[in-house]
């Protein structure tokens, strides 16, 4: 089956009304677009889960700050199409702002606890812009399984949040983070990159792995982190958002050694880019 793009809403139900019919499963993978290799990977995964697979790409002006990059965001919905295409996905939708946010349009979806932290304390009202719209897709698809990668691990933790609160009938499915060989976490950001920059890059994950190491063999967080900001920073980045250990489940800040599954996180700028990246961390006593 070759692509179809559909661009309202109409279409995209009436399409996926006729797979339901057949009795056919259906996953759903929300994107921006600028697609790349670990969006593939979602849509790979995506097909173990269901027999037709939805990518929408929607660059949604609600979960970027006024002074974000919304008007600079890649957009490249033909290249996006002929990767989704060989990818043997079945349809594209790609609404434009109208279609997803009509005249009139008054609604707002706000999680509250998970969202002021991390992203959401650099990010004022991004992860409110973001719920709304993954809810508006998943109710206007109502996919049987909807695919969110681990990059953006936050945002996989509200969507879980919000799709439970409002029994939204859809199983989120999380991904690990694809990387490139260097270990940068894949992300259409990384275009913003100049090739000094890229090399620089994965830095980010280099400074999570030694900080992960660390902290499971029983070491501190609090001067492992103090570290891990000096080899951004010596590295050639600039500002750093956050660089944090917490829960895995909830969040909350972990200090002191590690006690449970814990993540730690970072976001900071390197030229025109905010590289955002993660890693679970496993406790010292859970080893072996
Ligand atoms: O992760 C993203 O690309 C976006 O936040 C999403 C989930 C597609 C919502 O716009």
């Amino acid at each position: 089956m070759t692509l179809k793009t559909v661009h309202s809403v109409a279409e995209m139900r009436a399409i996926i009304a006729g797979w339901r019919a057949e009795g056919l499963r259906v996953a759903l993978v929300p994107t921006m677009g600028a697609l790349h290799q670990g969006h593939i990977s979602l849509t790979d995964l995506a097909r173990r889960h269901a027999d037709r697979v939805v990518v929408s790409i929607f660059v949604n002006p609600a979960q970027f700050g006024p002074n974000e990059d919304f008007a600079a965001y890649p957009r490249t919905l033909p290249d996006d199409q002929a990767r989704l295409d060989a990818a043997g996905v079945e349809m594209c939708f790609a609404p434009n702002v109208s279609e997803m946010y009509p005249d009139h349009f008054a609604t707002s979806i706000h999680v509250e606890g998970l969202t002021n932290v991390l992203c959401g304390a650099t990010r004022p009202g991004h992860f409110d812009g973001m719920a709304l719209i993954v809810t508006k897709l998943l109710l206007q698809a109502l996919p049987d399984c909807a695919l969110f990668g681990e990059k953006d691990y936050q945002q996989l933790m509200v969507i879980r949040r919000f799709v439970a609160d409002l029994n939204i009938p859809v199983d989120i499915i999380g991904a690990p983070i694809h990387r490139e060989a260097d270990g940068l976490a894949m992300s259409s950001r990384n275009r913003y990159l100049t090739a000094q920059e890229r090399a620089i890059a994965p830095t980010l994950h280099h400074v999570l792995q030694d900080i992960a190491t660390a902290a499971n063999r029983g070491n501190l967080i609090d001067p492992l982190i103090t570290q891990g900001k000096a080899d951004i920073k010596a590295a050639g980045f600039g500002e750093i958002d956050y660089l944090e250990i917490r829960d895995a489940e909830n969040l909350q800040p972990v200090t002191g050694t590690l006690a449970r599954p814990a993540r730690i996180f970072v976001a900071a700028r390197l030229g025109k880019a905010r590289l955002i990246d993660n890693l679970a961390i496993t406790p010292p006593q859970s080893v072996g």
